[in-house]
Order: C-alpha cells, then structure tokens, then sequence
C-alpha cells in the first residue's frame, strides 16, 4: 500500500457523487493499492445530508479509505488534493435561462479555482463535471495561475461512452469491441460525436466502424442526434438527470488520465486548445487524445472532411461565446 492521497469531490451530497463516491473508494480510478483521503465538498445546507453520506461510506468498510473529511469550506477541502472531481453546480431551475445559469456557476469554479490555487498541490489534476463544464474549466484555471493550464480537464466521457454503446449495440457487439469513437467541442448539444476514426473489432479482426455500420446517413444523423440527446432522453425517462453513467464516466477519465491510455487507443476529454484542427486557442475543448506518464496529448493528423470541420466550427463558435459571457461575469465583481 503507497501512502494516502487526497482526493477531493465537490457536490459531494449530490446524486453523481453517490455513485462516484464508492466507485473511487473501491479502488476503480487510483487502483487497489491507493489509500485515499476523501475530502468531500457541499455548500452549508448539505452538511446534514453529507453527513448521512459520510455514515454509509463508513459502513461500506471500505479498506482503501484512510480518512473521510466532509466540509464546506473550499481551504479544507483542496488542502494538498492531488485529484479533484468538480460535480457541485446548481442545476437548472424552473424559469431560469441558460445565461443565468452560467452566471451562477462560473462564480463556483472561479472561487474553487482561487482556492485550488492557494491550498492544492501544484500537480492537482482536475476534472470538471458541473456544468457548463467546459467553460467552467477555463474560469478555474484562470484563477489558478499557479497550477499549469493543462491540469485543468472538463469531461465528454460520457458522450463518449454513450456513443460507444450506440455503435456496439448497432453492431450487436459488446461494448469492448468498439474504440475510437470521438467526441468533439462542447459538452453541451452542440457537441460533434464522430465514427469516421473509429474502430471495431469483429471475430478477432479490426475493421473501420463506419465500414462495419455501411450506413453514412445513419452516422452522420441519427447516430450524432441520439448521442447529442442522450442526457435529455434519460432525464425524461427518469425524472432526474444522469447519475450513474455520469458518475462511471468521471472514473473512466480521472483513471485513463492516472494510469495512461493503450497503444493505439484515444479518449475524449475536454483540454486547453493549442489550435489543433483549427479550433480557437485557449478554451477548453474535447479532443481525441492519447496519455502517458499522466500528461495528455492531442492526437494528431485525423483526417476532417467538410462534414466534419462544420460541426468543429459550430461547437467552437459557441464555447467561444461561453468563454466570453463566463469572464464578463467574472470580471464584475
Ligand atoms: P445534484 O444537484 O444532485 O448535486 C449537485 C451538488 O452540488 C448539490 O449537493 C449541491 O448542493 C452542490 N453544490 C452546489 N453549489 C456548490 C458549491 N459552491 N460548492 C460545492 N458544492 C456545491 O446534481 P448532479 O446530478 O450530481 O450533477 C452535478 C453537475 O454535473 C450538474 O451541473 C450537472 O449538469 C453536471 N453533469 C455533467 C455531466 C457531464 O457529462 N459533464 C453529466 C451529468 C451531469
């Protein structure tokens, strides 16, 4: 057993977090040799409920869990964190436009940004759930100069593995069987799910999943469509937003990011453009890329046909226009 690491969770009392909590407890992202520091963030009113959150995980008897601090005070919580999920956000309400929205959330990423800055260690790897999480990425780095911009990540995981099983589950495939599939830009409906670099392997052998499929009005329809609209079909089924998934896609990203991606084989993550593809520099945009030694690279070289560089423009257009309501806001107070 390594020594403990810290691990901090924000939005702890919340419905991903409940989820996400266990699957980080049981070793799933940091491995079976991580102890853990889990330091778990809410605002004051969700002290009580954390509590009770705080009372199961101690009744799970979990062995990889050295230390439990629940708190709502954001010095305690990021105090040497070397991995922090950022899921605290407030939803939507009734009536309230996506601009309010934004508002009220770039304000949470810009104060736990500052105190990322102060208190985290200087190699804190940071993934943002909360939405709009792409643009709450940028405004948290930004107040965290101190912490390189690279450490700061949003994710589409789960756009990505929703799109995995859409393709497997066409093909009639375990979900194993596909890789490669991209998303692109924005998590957000705007986002552009791409199966043109995609691969499957069926009875042993690697072929192109847009081969396999052999239907291009389908994947560049119905297939971006259902993918694009995922979160709002299960929320309608569920009365409630997605929480589970979210929750396994939050592992899935923070362990390829730890433990690196096999040869051969892409994630998408939401990372500071370098103005690859020719997409703006300096928002955070999800991008096909490979990871060793925990650092992040932008795979590059894919072919973008017309089709595709449409959809990159209208996703990048629109966290332009995020990025620059976000820092208005910021720049107010
Ligand atoms: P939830 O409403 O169940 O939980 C959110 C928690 O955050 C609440 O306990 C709330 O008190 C807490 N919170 C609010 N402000 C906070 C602050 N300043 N500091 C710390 N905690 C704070 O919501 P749920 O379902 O857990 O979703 C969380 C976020 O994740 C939402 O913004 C949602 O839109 C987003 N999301 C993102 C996905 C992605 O793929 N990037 C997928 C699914 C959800």
């Amino acid at each position: 057993m390594s020594e403990p690491i810290t691990v901090v969770v924000t939005g702890a009392a919340g419905q991903i977090a409940y989820s996400l909590l266990y699957m980080i407890s049981r070793g799933e992202v940091f491995g079976k040799q991580q102890r853990i520091n889990l330091h778990l963030l809410d605002i004051p009113p969700m002290m009580g409920v954390l509590e009770g959150v705080v009372m199961e995980l101690g009744d799970c008897a979990l062995p990889l869990l050295n230390k439990v601090v629940p708190t709502s005070d954001p010095a305690v919580a990021f105090k040497d964190a070397a991995a922090a999920f950022m899921v605290g956000a407030m939803p939507r309400k009734e009536g309230m436009e996506r601009k309010d929205l934004l508002s009220a959330n770039v304000k949470i990423f810009k104060v736990q940004g500052e105190a990322l800055d102060k208190f985290a260690r200087k190699d804190v790897k940071v993934l943002v759930v909360g939405n709009p999480a792409n643009t709450n990425a940028i405004i948290c780095s930004h107040y965290a100069p101190s912490i390189p911009k690279e450490n700061f990540t949003a994710m589409t995981r789960l756009d990505q593995n929703r799109a995995k099983y859409q393709i497997a589950s066409k093909l009639g495939l375990p979900v194993d069987a596909v890789k490669n599939v991209i998303i692109w830009g924005n998590h957000s409906s705007t986002q552009y799910p791409d199966a043109k670099h995609a691969v499957v392997t069926v009875n042993g052998a690697s072929k192109s999943a847009w081969d396999a499929i052999g239907d291009a009005a389908y994947l560049q329809g119905d297939f971006i469509s259902t993918v694009q609209k995922r979160g709002a079909a299960v929320i309608s089924a569920r009365k409630m937003s997605s929480a589970m998934s979210a929750a396994k896609a939050a592992c899935d990203h923070m362990h390829d990011w730890w433990n690196g991606t096999p040869a051969g084989e892409f994630v998408s993550m939401g990372v500071v453009s370098d103005g690859s593809y020719g997409m703006p520099k300096d928002i955070v945009f999800s991008f096909p890329v490979e990871i060793r030694d925990k650092k992040w690279s932008i795979v590059q070289g894919l072919s973008i046909d017309d089709f595709s560089k449409g959809k990159l423009d209208i996703t990048a257009k629109e966290l332009l226009e995020e990025k620059d309501e976000a820092m208005a806001v910021c720049n107010q107070d």
